[in-house]
């Protein structure tokens, strides 16, 4: 019981939890060492945090060391919260000119328009705020000074933001796209490197032709890292952990878990808690069982939210992906009306990414919630 799990998942993975992605992350690398500007797209836990993670801890040992400035939509709740993580991150910008300064804080105050309210937690580290009545307007001015700070270090040295989880954008009102494309093309010297998962929102801000961030950027899609890699981790990872596992046995559990990593390690975690000497086959069944029933009530909540007809579409997919899901036979065999039936049913589940297309079929993307379903259909 003293041996820690070699296993992580839930939370971005570094160092000896982090395994592959060598050409995504010298792809990343390049283009924010040249100030290019990169979308990261992959559906939800595919690994963008912590390939974005990886990328930073590379940069910071370049010299000179690059200038970067990270933020993550999902804190983001309002424009005002917004400008004041922007704000805090930039900074806290590594190298910076103000952080030499003797009075770093109101040095680095006099080069934002908007003045944010100082406050300083227990360890001495300023928290910039913002008050209600920010305005939308006032945003803009913020995004732009960090733009301006940035594009400043970007004559001695790379210059990066970093926007993750981007996909809620639209939560911060529907200018954002916009300020950030005039933003970027008056700044070809600063890489801005924006992060998202939800394909049908990353659609909406960046792919698509109409799309307000259209062309701005290199697309790096993040896909399942290869079996191989994989295979070689899990086995590596088993050592380290004092079991033993096959690679058969580490085939046999990506076959279970399907190609989300951070579900094959979620399912190798479980796997090796429960296994003896050996993660054997029956391991990985035990550990999928266990991790199905660690989220049981989560997945009857998932389901209990449904329409009739949407949960016996999922039983349908869990039970055998259709070849065809929407000609008029898989219609009847879920008992809908007709094909424009399955796909109401269908759309909002797709939306969620809950429900993906994975080699030409619909699937189920939990495979912990796919095998519930299908324990129950
Ligand atoms: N390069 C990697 N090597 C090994 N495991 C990885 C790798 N990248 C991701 N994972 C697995 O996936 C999990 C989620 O990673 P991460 O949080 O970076 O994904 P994400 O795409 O940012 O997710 P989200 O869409 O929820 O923000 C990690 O906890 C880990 O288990
Ligand atoms: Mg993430």
């Amino acid at each position: 019981m003293t041996t820690r799990n070699p296993y992580h998942y839930g939370t971005p993975v570094e160092g000896e939890h982090f395994t592959g992605r060598r050409k995504e992350l010298s792809a990343l690398l390049a283009r924010m060492r040249d100030g290019i500007n990169v979308v990261v797209i992959s559906p939800r836990r595919y690994g963008k945090t912590s390939l974005l993670r990886a990328a930073s801890a590379r940069m910071s040992r370049w010299r000179p060391s690059p200038a970067v400035v990270e933020v993550n939509l999902q804190r983001a709740t309002s424009p005002a919260r917004f400008a004041s993580l922007l704000t805090v991150a930039a900074y806290k910008m590594p190298g910076a000119r103000w952080a030499r300064a003797r009075q770093a804080v109101p040095d680095f105050l006099r080069r934002l328009r908007v003045t944010p309210s100082v406050s300083f937690d227990p360890d001495g580290h300023p928290r910039f705020g913002f008050d209600t009545s920010f305005q939308a307007a006032e945003l803009d001015a913020v995004l732009a000074d960090v733009y301006q700070l940035l594009a400043d270090e970007a004559e001695r040295r790379p210059a990066v933001l970093v926007i993750d989880e981007f996909q809620v954008a639209a939560r911060l009102g529907e200018r954002l796209p916009d300020v950030l494309k005039g933003l970027a093309d008056d700044n070809p010297s600063v890489s801005l490197v924006l992060a998202g998962s939800k394909r049908h929102l990353m659609e909406q801000l960046v792919i698509r032709q109409e799309a307000p961030l259209y062309g701005l950027a290199q697309h790096l899609a993040l896909g399942p890292i290869p079996d191989a890699d994989m295979v070689a981790y899990l086995l590596e990872r088993a050592e380290v952990g004092g079991k033993r596992l096959s690679e058969e046995v580490a085939r046999y559990l990506l076959d279970q878990a399907g190609p989300v990593p951070n579900d094959i390690q979620h399912l190798a975690y479980d796997a090796f808690e429960l296994a003896g000497e050996r993660i054997d086959a029956a391991a990985v069944d035990a550990g999928m069982a266990a991790a199905v029933e660690h989220d049981a009530t989560l997945f009857a909540d998932a389901l209990g939210r449904l329409s009739p007809g949407q949960v016996r579409v999922l039983e349908a997919l869990a039970v055998e992906p259709p070849s065809e899901p929407y000609a008029a036979a898989f219609a009847r065999a879920v008992g809908l009306a007709n094909a424009s039936s399955v796909r109401k049913a269908l759309s909002p589940l797709l939306a969620d990414d809950l429900v993906v297309q994975r080699g030409g079929r619909l699937v189920i993307a939990d495979p912990f919630f796919a095998a519930w379903v299908r324990a129950g259909a």
